[in-house]
Order: structure tokens, then sequence, then C-alpha cells
């Protein structure tokens, strides 16, 4: 830590060989802060005082839109030129050379495995997609109703009591245990939820599909003896789990951090970060674009549908993002991904209007002003509803690709040498020592 004199003496220097010289103006006095990774550490700020007594400066950063919280060397995102890699390799060649299997070992593992690493990694998951007959149980205790998002975050919490082992998070065994069971069952309680909503027997899994095909069967098996997935739409379901499996530290990414900063098992961690997703501005929002896409109907009613988000009234989804300030290099891809859907599904009239919408904010100095591009959001729920899901099951269908890069932060987190338990500070702003009055004399 420097420390502050009047003339600014030279105090520790950053990692960089850098400093930043502060001078507050209040008392005069300078201060020289290291400068790490192109950040200084907030807590060098507390030295700043005007008296001895003095608290410190503290820096004020709401939904810490300019906080490094972590760090991390999971995913690299550039967001003004629109580059999204996994532990260094561009999303374009995982998209089109590789599985979700192979980029959920990868995220988590470091590196790209061998074949053995592979055969073993997906074997293992593979005997693990079963659920606990209670979990069933607990599942069918939902309302005929009920939100499938709302249903995995309560079944993906129940996990924790099913397995107490996962609390021992310092145990190397134990964390790779629960890494396998939650990669492998999320795609099962995400499909038991399917059924639910449904009305439908729960179809449990198989050994012998691939993880995309064994999700659809127990999404779509009926009374045939087994289910033949399509292999093209199966290529298309692991690309975009590919897609959505990591983002470095999005809303619900913190979530499972911050929550996983006070040592709880994953499977709590986790459920932090599905009630995190299922908001309308982070996941919820592939199912608020086909809400939004519906209820415009037609291509005549986009002037004034845009009309209403320069108005404030409309807000467009699927459109803009915290850290891409260009095109969301995953757009592009599922962009080209519904072709090949809809090659076997029929095409979704709704594309058009999703086609048309993007060519307009593109060219509108509003959307251009503020560079709002489409997201990872806005062409995914037209692939999830030409594959007959309900809307209310594309959040669902982020959080299973997501699973993977929850556990991968999670374990960097665990192992990270400067993990403390999140505990933000505040600025209070409300009264001081008040004297109790009794209800009679209010
Ligand atoms: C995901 O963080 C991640 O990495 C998330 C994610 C991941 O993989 O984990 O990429 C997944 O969550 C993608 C985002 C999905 N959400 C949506 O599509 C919902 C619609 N988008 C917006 O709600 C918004 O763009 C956010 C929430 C995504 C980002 O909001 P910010 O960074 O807080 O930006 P902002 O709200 O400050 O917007 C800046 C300006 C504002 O205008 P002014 O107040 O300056 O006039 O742009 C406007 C906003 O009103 N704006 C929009 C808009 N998004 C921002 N105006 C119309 N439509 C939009 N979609």
């Amino acid at each position: 830590m420097s420390s502050g004199t009047e003339q600014g003496e030279a105090g520790a220097v950053g990692a960089d060989g850098q400093t930043l010289t502060v001078t507050d103006n209040r008392t005069g006095r300078s201060y020289e802060l290291p400068i790490t990774d192109g950040t200084i550490r907030g807590i060098d700020l507390r030295q700043i005082k005007v008296s001895e007594d003095d608290f410190g400066l503290m820096s004020y950063d709401p939904a810490f839109m300019n906080t490094a919280s972590c760090r991390s060397a999971i995913t690299f995102i550039d967001g003004d030129k629109g580059i999204l890699e996994y532990r260094g390799y561009p999303i374009e060649q995982l998209a089109e050379h590789s599985s979700y299997l192979e980029v959920a070992y990868l995220l988590i593992h470091g590196e790209l495995p061998s074949r053995e690493q592979l055969d073993a990694w997906s074997h293992e998951i593979t005997i693990h997609t079963f659920v606990h007959e209670n979990v069933k149980r607990f599942m069918q205790g939902f309302r005929h109703d009920a939100h499938p998002m709302g249903m995995l975050l309560g079944a993906v919490g129940a996990l924790s009591t099913f397995y107490p082992d996962a609390k021992e998070i310092r145990d190397p065994l134990s964390r790779h245990i629960q890494t396998i069971r939650l990669i492998a069952k999320l795609p099962t309680l995400a499909a038991f939820s399917f059924r639910h909503m449904r009305g439908q027997p729960y179809v449990y899994p198989v050994n012998d599909l691939s993880y995309a095909g064994n999700f659809l069967s127990m999404m779509y098996k009926m009374t045939e003896l087994r289910y033949e997935p399509d292999p093209r739409l199966e290529r298309a379901l692991d690309i975009l789990f590919i897609l959505h499996a990591d983002h470095e530290q999005n809303c619900s990414t913190s979530a499972v951090r911050s929550v996983g900063s006070s040592g709880v098992d994953p499977y709590s961690a986790v459920a932090a970060g599905i009630g995190a997703l299922y908001g309308p501005l982070h996941g919820g929002a592939n199912e608020a674009v086909l809400r939004m896409l519906r209820r415009i109907e037609s291509r005549e009613n986009i002037p004034a549908f845009i009309a209403g988000v320069k108005n404030g009234t409309e807000l467009l989804m699927g459109f803009g993002h915290r850290v891409y300030k260009n095109y969301d290099p995953r757009a592009k891809i599922i962009k080209k991904a519904t072709e090949d859907v809809f090659e076997v599904t029929g095409r979704n009239p709704l594309l058009d209007i999703a086609v048309e919408l993007e060519q307009i904010a593109l060219e509108d100095e509003y959307f251009v002003s503020r560079r709002l591009y489409p997201n990872v959001d806005f062409y995914s729920g037209l692939i999830y509803e030409a594959l007959g899901l309900p809307v209310e099951m594309f959040p669902v269908m982020f959080a299973i690709g997501r699973t993977s890069g929850w556990i991968a932060q999670w374990l960097e987190m665990v192992d990270d040498p400067d993990l403390k338990i999140a505990r933000p500070r505040q600025i209070y702003t409300g009264p001081r020592t008040r004297r109790y009055v009794d209800i009679a004399d209010r």
C-alpha cells in the first residue's frame, strides 16, 4: 500500500511499474497509488483522509459499471471489437469445431481435452444424469403452471440437501463430483420442468445419446420405444449450449461468486445464479424477445414500436449490452444457426420481423448513438420456438449452457488467493441516532 505525503513521496509501485498520483484538494496532500493490470486497488483509497479519525475515501460504483471484482483466466471479452474467447479460443472456432461437453471441459480445466480425457469426462457426466426420485417428487409439488425457471431454481437448490458432501468445498474430489453432477443433471431437471408444464410423465435419461440428444429425448419422447433426435437439431442445440457457456462477470456469474464467497456449497451458489439469470434484463431477455416479436406481430407495426422505444415506453429486448458496444459475436452465430434449424422445422415468420427490426435499429441514430446491437438473446428464442419450446423454457435453456461457466468461475474463485467473503460498503443516506417514541405518543 502506498503512503500519502505532502509531496507524494514514492509509494508502492504496481506490477505494471506504474503509479497514479492523486492530490486531495481538501488537504493539499498527494498520494501515489500503484497501478496493476490497469487498475488501482479500491482499498488504497482509504488512506486518503482529512483527519486521523476519518474513515477514508471509498469509490461509489452502483452496478459495478467500472469495478473489477476478481482476476479470471476463463473468458475474455472485448466489447468494442465484439470479441469473445473461452480460455483464449475464439467463440467462432469453438462453435464450429467443438462440442458443449468439450467446451465445458475447457472452461473448467483450462485446456482442450485429449480424446481419452474427453471420453472419460463424457462418460462420467453420462452416468450422473439421473436425479434422486425424491427430487422428482419435489418437482411434482409445483403448481401445474409453475414457471420452469422457478422450478429449476428450487430443484438445483434442493440438490444441496441430497449431496451434503458438497459442503466440503476445500476437497478437490468433492468439487469434482459436484461439477460432474451439476453439468449432468441440469438438462434432466430442465426437461422435468418442461414435462411438468405439459402435464406429461417425466422421461428418464438414456446413456447412448449425446448430451443434446438425451436432452431432446427427455423433452419430447412419448410412446415410441426410443426417441431418435434429428442430428441437425442436436447440433444446433449443442452450439447454443456452447454460446451460452460463459461470459465473464455477468450478473448471474457475479451472483454465483458473491454467494459462493460465503463458503456455501456449489448447488446453492448455482441456484443464486439461476435466480439472477431469471431476470428479463439478463437470461430472461430471450423469453422477452419472443413476447416482443409476437406483440409487434407484423412488419407494418415496427415503426410504431420503434417510436415507443424512443419515447421510453418500450425496450428493444435482445438489444444492447453492458460490455458489447458492437455486434455480440454470439448473435451472429445464432442468426446463422436459425437457417439450419428452419430447414428441419420450417421457417418461423417472426424471423422476418426480427431481421427487419435489426436492420432498422442498425441504421437508426437512436440505437447507433447508444451503440445498441443485437445480443445473444435476440435470435436464440426463434430457434427455441422452432424446437417447440414455450417461451418460459427459453431462460432454462440459457441456464443449461451457463452451468459449466458458473462452475468454472466458482472453482476459480474457491482457489483464488484474494478470496474473501463479498461484502460491499455503502453511502448511508438515512437519519442518525433518533430517540424511540412510544406508540401512544406518535
Ligand atoms: C445478457 O452481462 C452479460 O454478459 C450478459 C449476457 C451473458 O452472456 O451473461 O451477455 C447475457 O444478459 C444479454 C443482455 C440481455 N438483455 C436484454 O436484451 C434486455 C434489453 N437490454 C437492456 O436492458 C440493456 O441493454 C442491458 C441491461 C443489457 C444493458 O444495460 P446497461 O449497460 O445498464 O445500459 P443502459 O441501460 O445504461 O443503456 C444505455 C442507454 C440508455 O439510454 P439513455 O438513458 O442514455 O437515453 O441505452 C438505452 C438506455 O435506455 N438502452 C436501450 C436498450 N438498452 C439500453 N434502449 C432501448 N432498448 C434497449 N434494449
